[in-house]
């Protein structure tokens, strides 16, 4: 058994193979069908002969429609003419399992294709993203161990929320409220007094109602944490684990990646440092390009348009306005107006990447905070505990898995970044 992954890399040329897959596209002219099969790494044509084969498999040939499943036998041989520049001459062909009519034509709408998500998935559109998000999950994961960071694990059920109580998604807990996680923040806080370098990818849940093409309701989320380490050390990693992410990803998939519009020197080129300014430079900087925003406000798409506008590699802004930001991020000792926190932002209208901070590390401060925010703080006293047993200076951030994804592939929707998307419209299939 072979994939055809292998035989369009010209391993199996002019040997004998057996092929297992499922029927992608068909066409019969004269005495001869031409059956392109395709496998989870791709698809190759398959001719069928009335004269090579059996009869009863050449008939098989000619009923089965699309999505049957087949096993193939065969030789291998360099044809020009064949999608790939491969062909396999069949000797058999089994159908294993004949497919009804297949509901994916051409020409769908996109909401249609949401309602048979399950049958899309097969697509080479959603397989093509799916082995650059494996990749990538991979790098990710290789470039925190190779760092030194433990993996390590929090609830994805929880009592209270970390990033706002608005997209705080409340979950019925045998009679009490509970929540679903937004972020692994007060646990990272907890465990990276055990573990001091830590890292995690999992889900996390927004109940964002707002439409946008880069939100979900559900993501993975790759965080990290680090003791001993200020918003710089942090910001090092964020562009350290983005970078070793596009290396992976144009070393390992370069046809995958051109086949969704971007080519692996693009991504080898995504290498550190990136630019960097604060808030308050890319308002000057954005005044500039006659886009003007109130200080203290989030920058919006716009503005993240504006500013990554021509910039192949995404950029860093620090040093946000307080009175936008969670209660655990660390005050700028120059400036108390402002905290130590960061964003990377991607371009082509992705925007933000990861957002971080240097962590607040007085009780007094971070009690405060928490009540301005309209937060008891009673509610998070096993947090504070962080603050009251061995308190040291540290810093993480957070990447949306799919935000990287749908920038590395260029897509239009972060929803294709992901196989199965929540969003506020729907969660199913
Ligand atoms: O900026 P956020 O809200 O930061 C936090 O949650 C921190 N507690 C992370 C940390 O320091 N450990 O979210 C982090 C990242 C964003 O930069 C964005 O990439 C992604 O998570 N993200 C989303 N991705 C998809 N859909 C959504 N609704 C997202 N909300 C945030
Ligand atoms: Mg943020």
């Amino acid at each position: 058994m072979v994939s055809i992954t292998e035989i369009l890399k010209g391993l199996h040329t002019g040997k004998p193979v057996e092929l297992r897959g499922w029927i992608y596209r068909t066409r019969s002219v004269g005495g001869k069908a031409f059956v392109v099969v395709r496998d989870a790494t791709g698809i190759v044509q398959v001719a069928i002969s009335r004269d090579g084969v059996p009869a009863a498999a050449f008939a098989a040939a000619q009923k089965a429609l699309i999505e049957s499943a087949v096993i193939v036998h065969g030789g291998v041989v360099q044809d020009k003419r064949a999608p790939g520049g491969f062909e396999i001459r069949a000797d058999d062909f089994k159908v294993l399992h004949f497919a009804e009519k297949f509901p994916i034509q051409e020409d769908l709408s996109e909401e249609f294709l949401l309602d048979v998500r399950h049958l899309w998935v097969r697509s080479q559109r959603m397989t093509t993203i799916f082995r650059i998000r494996h990749t990538a999950f991979g790098a990710v994961h290789e470039y925190f161990r190779d760092q030194g960071f433990w993996e390590v694990h929090p609830p994805m059920i929880t009592p209270s929320g970390s990033e706002g109580g608005s997209t705080l998604f409340e979950l019925e807990y045998f009679g009490r409220k509970a929540h679903l996680t937004q972020s692994w923040q007060l646990y990272a806080e907890a465990l990276v007094l055990a573990m001091e370098k830590i890292y995690y990818i999992g889900p996390s849940f927004r109940a964002e109602k707002s439409r946008t093409t880069r939100h979900l309701t559900e993501y993975w989320h790759a965080e990290m944490e680090q003791a001993w380490a200020g918003m710089d050390d942090v910001i090092k990693h964020a562009e350290g684990v983005i970078s070793h992410t596009c290396q992976r990803v144009a070393e390992e998939r370069p046809d995958d990646v051109t086949a969704m519009g971007r080519t692996p020197e693009f991504l080898k080129a995504v290498k550190p440092p990136f630019e960097r300014m604060t808030y308050d430079e890319a308002l000057k900087g954005l005044k500039k390009k006659g886009v003007e925003i109130e200080w203290g406000k989030d920058l919006r798409t716009l503005e993240e348009r504006a500013l990554t506008e021509g910039k192949s590699k995404p950029i860093i802004v620090t040093h946000y306005p307080r009175i936008t930001q969670a209660f655990y991020k660390a005050r700028d000792p120059k400036r108390p107006d402002l905290v130590l926190a960061f964003d990377v932002i991607g371009g082509d209208g992705v925007g933000e990447l990861v957002g971080g901070s240097e962590r607040e590390t007085d009780l007094e401060a971070i009690k405060k905070g928490l009540k301005e925010q309209g937060e008891d703080p009673k509610a998070y006293d096993w947090y504070l505990d962080s603050r009251r047993y061995g308190s040291v200076p540290h810093a993480g951030f957070g990447m949306g898995m799919e935000r990287l994804i749908q920038w590395i592939c260029k897509l239009e929707h972060i929803r294709d970044a992901v196989p199965f998307p929540r969003t506020p419209a729907r969660f199913a299939p």
